[in-house]
Parts: C-alpha cells; structure tokens; sequence
C-alpha cells in the first residue's frame, strides 16, 4: 500500500526509519497528472533503491506570470492510484505554504547561473530559478540517496546535476528515457491542452528532431539543419521558439567538431507549447 504524507514530520520519520533499517532511498519529484512517462522514473528510481517516495507539487515559482500555473491539470486521484501501481511506497504531497513558509516572495532562492540562462531559460525567464528553488527544497525534505528525472526536460537534467554538484547535495542523479505516445509525441501532461485538430500535428517535433540527426549524418551544416528544422516546423502550423543541435552540455559546437549531440525543440502549436531533444 501507498502511503500518502503532507506533514514534513512525518515524512522525516518514514523515511529515518528506511535508512536506520539500511534502506537506499529514491525520489522522483513531479507536478502530478501522471502518465507512463512519470511511472517509468518510479520503475527507474526502483531499480537504485529500496524504496521509493515521489512527491506531488505544482510548483507555483516556475510558472511565468501568463503561463499555465492556475490550469495546470491536477488529478490527485489517478496519480495515487497509479504511483502505487508503479511501486511507489510514499506519496509526498506538500502544501504551498509549506514549500514557502515565508510566502513566495520572501522565498530564499536557488539560482544556477550559465545552463539556466539558454534556451527553455531564455525564454522562460526565471523558470529554472523556480525549478532549483523546489528541487532543493524537495531534496532537503526527503534526503534521497537517490533522484531521477527525465529526459524529455533535457535542460532540466543539466540544470539540475549541475546544482547538486555546486551545492554539495549527497544525491545521485539518474536520467531516464523519454516516454512517447504511439505516433512519437513524447508523453507530457501539457498534451491534453491540443484540440482533437491539433493532436495529430503534434507528433511531426519528432519527426523534425529525427530529420535533425539525419541532417547532420549526411554532413549538412550545423545552422543549415537548424533553419530548415525551423522552417519545417512552420510550415507544419507551429510558432518555433528554438530547433537547435547542441553538445550535451547544451553549448554550442563548433563547426565540423565531432562528438555526442543532443537537438532540441520548442514550438507552440496553437496555445500549447511543446517540447522534445534526441541524443546522437
Ligand atoms: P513534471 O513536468 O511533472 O515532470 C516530472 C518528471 O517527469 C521530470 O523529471 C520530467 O522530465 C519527467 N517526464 C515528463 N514527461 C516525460 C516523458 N514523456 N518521458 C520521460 N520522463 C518524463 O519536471 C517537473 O515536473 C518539475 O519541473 C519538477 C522537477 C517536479 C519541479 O517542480
């Protein structure tokens, strides 16, 4: 059975007892309205731990002033049910007032300077401050041996392995794969925001990303595959924020550099904006 907690006492105890008993804890932060995507980083954090607490908390510091914060869809219990199904042992739901004791503007925050600042950072001002502000928060509440994120927030990963490197936290970060719908769509909770007419469009990001790969193989250059990933995505009826290919560390490679890359997209499709990388 899962347990659910919304008192930090609580938790604290739960998870003291796991380690004097010699247990390895896992951790998975999400924002709720779950789907396989989420359940595969329960299943992923269950294969480096004992036992597994994921929290549910729609985070209201890294949403942009016009972004969806207020109707973010919440679904507590589907989310219950099926974190237990995924082998989640504890459900960890804070309050806002908790996560921010001093209110939201009063809050001490965590700013990870050079990663946070391109792409998703750049044109989501602030959000990865939100981001490593609740994480942090997150990771002192629990105290995880070990956390796992997606892929899918490529920049998030890099962001957050980057603070618990600079801040000394104890925790081991693990990445896991991206989770997509039968026609490619990589699962996100923000999908159900597109129209029945919308839908069938979207799953052309993933063809785009795979057209990327295939640009570079065949020796196109660098910002030559870019425009026309842009280009692409356009005359597919999305608004493109970025369609670029970058080193894993999300700098940007020189021309002719061999090595990994990672590409990676942001477009609007109607009101709703999407993301999705591949690796090569
Ligand atoms: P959320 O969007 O709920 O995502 C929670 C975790 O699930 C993240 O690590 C995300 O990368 C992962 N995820 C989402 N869709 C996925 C997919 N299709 N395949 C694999 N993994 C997927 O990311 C957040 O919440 C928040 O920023 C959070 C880290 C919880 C801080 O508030």
């Amino acid at each position: 059975m899962i347990e659910k907690l919304s008192e930090l006492a609580a938790l604290r105890a739960r998870v003291s007892e796991w380690k004097r008993q010699g247990l390895r804890v896992g951790f998975v932060p999400t924002m709720g309205n779950l789907h396989a995507g989420h359940y595969s980083l329960v299943e992923l954090a269950r294969q480096h731990a004992d036992r597994v607490v994921s929290s549910v908390f729609v985070n209201p510091t890294q949403f942009g002033p016009n972004e969806d914060y207020t109707r973010y869809p919440r679904t507590p219990d589907a989310d219950m049910a099926g974190l237990e199904a995924a082998g989640c042992d504890v459900l960890w739901l804070p309050t806002v007032e908790s996560m921010y004791p001093f209110g939201v503007e009063l809050a001490a925050k965590v700013h990870v300077p050079g990663v946070s600042g391109v792409l998703e950072g750049a044109c989501r001002p602030g959000h990865f401050d939100g981001v490593c502000t609740v994480v942090s928060r997150l990771f002192n509440q629990v105290q995880p041996d070990v956390a796992a994120f997606g892929k899918k927030d490529y920049q998030q990963l890099a962001v957050i392995r980057q603070m618990v490197t600079d801040l000394a936290f104890p925790i081991q970060i693990i990445g896991g794969d991206i989770v997509r719908e039968d026609d490619g769509l990589a699962m996100s909770s923000r999908n159900q925001y597109l129209s029945a007419q919308l839908r069938p469009q979207a799953a052309q990001i993933r063809k785009v990303l795979l057209q990327m790969q295939a640009g570079l193989a065949a020796g196109q250059p660098r910002t030559r595959v870019e425009t026309e990933a842009g280009q692409r995505l356009d005359a597919a009826g999305f608004v493109t924020d970025y369609a670029v290919i970058r080193r894993p560390d999300l700098s940007e490679p020189a021309e002719d550099e061999p090595g990994a890359r990672v590409a990676l997209i942001a477009a609007r499709l109607g009101t709703t904006r999407l993301i999705d990388n591949l690796e090569f």
